[in-house]
Parts: structure tokens; C-alpha cells; sequence
């Protein structure tokens, strides 16, 4: 058994199901010995994955940022989604998929030979934000971005995100907020939006954080509904004294953050450009 887990989960390893339990890596796999490899999280909603192709190409580009060699054809990649899926206790699950570099003698340096990655992946319970957390919104404390330069690989070398989460939880938060240099960058697992006077703000796509596949979404949502958006740096002071501050990923999709380092955003409910945006986003789920 694996604590948290349904006993009779099934994962996806290097070409073969089997139930977690009896799923085994080497223990010289790269992932394993240096966190050398990456991962996607894609939501599927009673069945349908969710951006499907945009996760599929952000784990292209991860593999190719670590010179990774891409495991499988793209056929492929979409198949396995739809068995871990369909292999799923629920219609409504999160496909978790992990490429690491392979297994080798202990050498920082990539292996000299061609190695097999190894391809690992998973369905799990997925309950998308609850009414009250739509209603009432997350909690946001403000930390110093202690990370590394390459947020925008999305790596399983995640020490510093975890650590940042800790905090969070350790200060009865839900997320963080990150700050490099006095300017935000994200979350410990998402992206955080600033809203000031009616328009959408977001710190700019570069190596400081990870394109969410939401990021991109936010921007349609936001063009439909008339909000405007721009991408920029944030200061402190102006994340301190937002409207509407909201958060975003595969399993938080849309949320408002209501309160920020123990004080109200704003009048401390969830904000109009929230309400649009939200909808939006509702939409998408159902159209699927
Ligand atoms: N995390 N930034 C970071 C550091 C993240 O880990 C994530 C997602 C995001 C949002 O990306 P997306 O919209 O593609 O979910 C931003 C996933 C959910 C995770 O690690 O579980």
C-alpha cells in the first residue's frame, strides 16, 4: 500500500500497468538520484483532458530545454492519457506524467551512451476548488523567491517549490506568493494575477516562472470577456494594494485569493473580474 493512495490504483511505468504498489524504479534513475527530469499535470473532466495539446507541447519543450530525448510520438502521449484515464477510479482525475533522463552510474554529467528515459504516469484523484473556495476565496502570504533561473522548465527538481508551500502551510495559508529582486513572480504551484482598475496584470512569460497552461487561457478568457490584459512586472506595493488577486493551475483552475499576508483584497470577496473570468473558464469545462 502507498499511504494516500486507493490500494488498487493503477500507474503507467515504462511501457507496462501495474498497480502502484508494485511499480519500481531503479534506484540509480536519474530522476531519483538528482531530480533530473520533468513532469506535465493535465486535468481531465469526466473524461476529456483539459488543453491537452498545450501540455503536450509545454512537456516537448521541457525535454528539449534538458536535452531529454522525447520518449514517445505525440499518438502516443494522447493514447496514454486516454487509458489513465479510462484506468481511473473517477471520470474526473488528474493524469500526472514524469519523463526523467534514465538510469546510469552516479555521473552528474548526461550519460555518454544513449539511455531509455524513463516514462512514468498516473491518474489521481482530481476534486476541482469546492464551492466555498470559489465563494470565499484562498489565502496568500508573500515569501522571497528562493528558487533557481529555469522556472520556466517544469522540472521534477522541485525542493524550492515545496519548501515555499511549506511555508504556506505552516502559516495557515493556502499558497504564496513569490518575490525576486521586490517584483512577483508566482506560486509554489501556480500562477498568481494581479487585477487593478478593471485591467488583468501578470508578470511577464520569461525564465522567473513557469507558463501555465492557464496563462494562456487567462489571456482568451480575459480578450472574450473585454478585460484587459497586460503582461509586466509587479511591484510589491502594487500586488499589496490589488482589487482582485487571483491564483491559477491544472487543479486550482480560477480562484480568487481574498486575502493576502492576513489582510482583505479589496473589500475581501471575490472581485467582478474573477466573476467574468471564472465563467469563462466554466464555459471551456463544458464545452469540452
Ligand atoms: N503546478 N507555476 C508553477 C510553479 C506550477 O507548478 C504550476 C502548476 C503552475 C501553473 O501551471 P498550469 O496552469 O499549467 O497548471 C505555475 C502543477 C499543477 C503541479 O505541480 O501540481
Amino acid at each position: 500500500m502507498i499511504p494516500g493512495m486507493p490500494g488498487d490504483s493503477q500507474v503507467y511505468l515504462n511501457g507496462e500497468f501495474t498497480r502502484a504498489d508494485q511499480a519500481k524504479i531503479s534506484v540509480l534513475d536519474r530522476g531519483f538520484i538528482f531530480g533530473d527530469g520533468i513532469y506535465e499535470v493535465v486535468p481531465v473532466y469526466n473524461g476529456k483532458p483539459f488543453r491537452m495539446t498545450e501540455h503536450l507541447d509545454r512537456l516537448d519543450r521541457s525535454l528539449k530545454a534538458l536535452s531529454i530525448a522525447q520518449p514517445m510520438a505525440r499518438a502516443e502521449w494522447v493514447e496514454l492519457i486516454g487509458e489513465l484515464a479510462r484506468r481511473s477510479a473517477t471520470a474526473t482525475c488528474i493524469v500526472y506524467l514524469q519523463v526523467t533522463r534514465g538510469v546510469y552510474k552516479r555521473d552528474h554529467a548526461f550519460p555518454k551512451e544513449a539511455i531509455r528515459p524513463t516514462v512514468f504516469g498516473m491518474a489521481t484523484v482530481f476534486n476541482p476548488p469546492s464551492a466555498a473556495q470559489r465563494e470565499q476565496g484562498v489565502s496568500l502570504i508573500s515569501i522571497p523567491d528562493e528558487r533557481w533561473l529555469h522556472c520556466e522548465i517544469k522540472s521534477v527538481s522541485l525542493l524550492g517549490n515545496v519548501l515555499a508551500r511549506q511555508q504556506a502551510v505552516e502559516a495557515g495559508a493556502d499558497e504564496v506568493a513569490q518575490f525576486r529582486d521586490g517584483f512577483l513572480t508566482e506560486g509554489s504551484s501556480s500562477n498568481i494575477w494581479v487585477v487593478s482598475g478593471g485591467k488583468l496584470l501578470a508578470p511577464p512569460k520569461n525564465n522567473l516562472i513557469l507558463e501555465g497552461i492557464r496563462y494562456g487561457l487567462m489571456g482568451e478568457l480575459a480578450a472574450e470577456a473585454g478585460i484587459a490584459f497586460e503582461a509586466r512586472r509587479l511591484s510589491r506595493e502594487e500586488v499589496a494594494a490589488a482589487d482582485e488577486l487571483l491564483v491559477t493551475s491544472a487543479t486550482k483552475e480560477v480562484l480568487p485569493a481574498t486575502s493576502y499576508d492576513g489582510k482583505p483584497v479589496g473589500n475581501g470577496k471575490p472581485g467582478p473580474v474573477y466573476a467574468r473570468l471564472r465563467a469563462g473558464y466554466d464555459a471551456r469545462i463544458a464545452a469540452l
